[in-house]
């Protein structure tokens, strides 16, 4: 296959019957915090720019896998509103490499009818060709039908919610008019479904700031395993155990235990 063809979409799925997925169930949204590239890297005496390079092949792999399977938005966290702080050479090099990414892989995503999307502060600090491939690229595939890929770049959860409040003072909306629904329709995607799954890479236990009033009722999946070592196997294991968690929402759960079930 030549890099211009698309993979065949459902290329996974013998995987993921394999892994006993049960299809009919998979979560609506799946959002990832892309975490472990530096210490990959450190772990061969490589740099962590090299980290960062190779955490590409597991974001496209993971794409494909989630598109293969039906997963209807993915949202991947790429650059928080806090990574500024890094060193600026590592920072210079992740906004090059994200302008990489879109121009090395938009094609394959428009082919796979993929809706790229950005979700985070619009910032000076973005070289203009990085904002340029943005826009680009959300245009390009705005009017696509299949998954939604959002990318989460110089995103901060906090952030949105000042944007929202901000912008909720500056409309005059009363303070009797807030609820939840008038929250949500000022977050930067208000029609963005509430991911159902997160998954965090590289043994972190902590959400650092990504989608604060999103995740308020997300499945949590933690593993060991380090950013560019994700792949569709990974990502179908965390699926798996969304699939054995019981999401209550606070109410009272509807499974019947096995020892009941087994007395019938
Ligand atoms: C995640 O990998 C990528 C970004 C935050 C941009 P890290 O760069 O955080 O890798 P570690 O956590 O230092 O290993
Ligand atoms: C979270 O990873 C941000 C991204 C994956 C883009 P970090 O590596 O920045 O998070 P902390 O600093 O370990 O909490
Ligand atoms: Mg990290």
């Amino acid at each position: 296959m030549t890099t211009t063809d698309p993979r065949p979409t459902g290329g996974n799925l013998p995987l993921a019957r394999t892994l006993g997925l049960d299809l009919r169930r998979v979560p609506r949204h799946v959002a990832c915090v892309m975490d472990g590239n530096g210490r990959w890297a450190q772990l061969r005496g490589l740099s962590r720019s090299d980290g960062h390079a190779a955490g590409e092949q597991a974001l496209l792999e993971t794409v494909y896998a989630a598109d293969d399977i039906g997963i209807g938005w993915l949202t991947v966290y790429a650059f928080s509103t806090e990574n500024w702080k890094r060193p600026v050479g590592e920072v210079r090099f992740l906004m090059r490499l994200n302008e990489m990414i879109l121009l090395r892989n938009i094609d394959e995503l428009d082919e796979r009818n993929i809706r790229v999307r950005f979700t985070g502060r619009s910032d000076r600090r973005v070289p203009p060709r990085l904002r340029r491939e943005i826009e680009r690229a959300t245009e390009r595939t705005a009017g696509n039908t299949g998954m939604t890929l959002t990318f989460a770049f110089n995103y901060g959860g906090r952030a949105e919610l000042i944007d929202a409040m901000k912008r909720m003072a500056d409309d005059g909306v009363r303070a009797k008019d807030i609820d939840e629904k008038a929250v949500r329709s000022y977050l930067y995607h208000p029609d963005m479904p509430d991911p159902d799954l997160v998954v965090r890479t590289s043994g972190e236990y902590r959400i650092s700031n990504f989608l604060l009033w999103e995740l308020a009722y997300s499945e949590l999946v933690f593993t060991d395993v380090l950013w560019p070592d994700f792949d569709a196997d990974e990502l179908y294991r965390a699926v798996l155990a969304f699939q054995t968690r019981d999401r209550r929402f606070g109410k009272v759960s509807t499974i019947v235990p096995e020892p009941v079930l087994a007395a019938r």
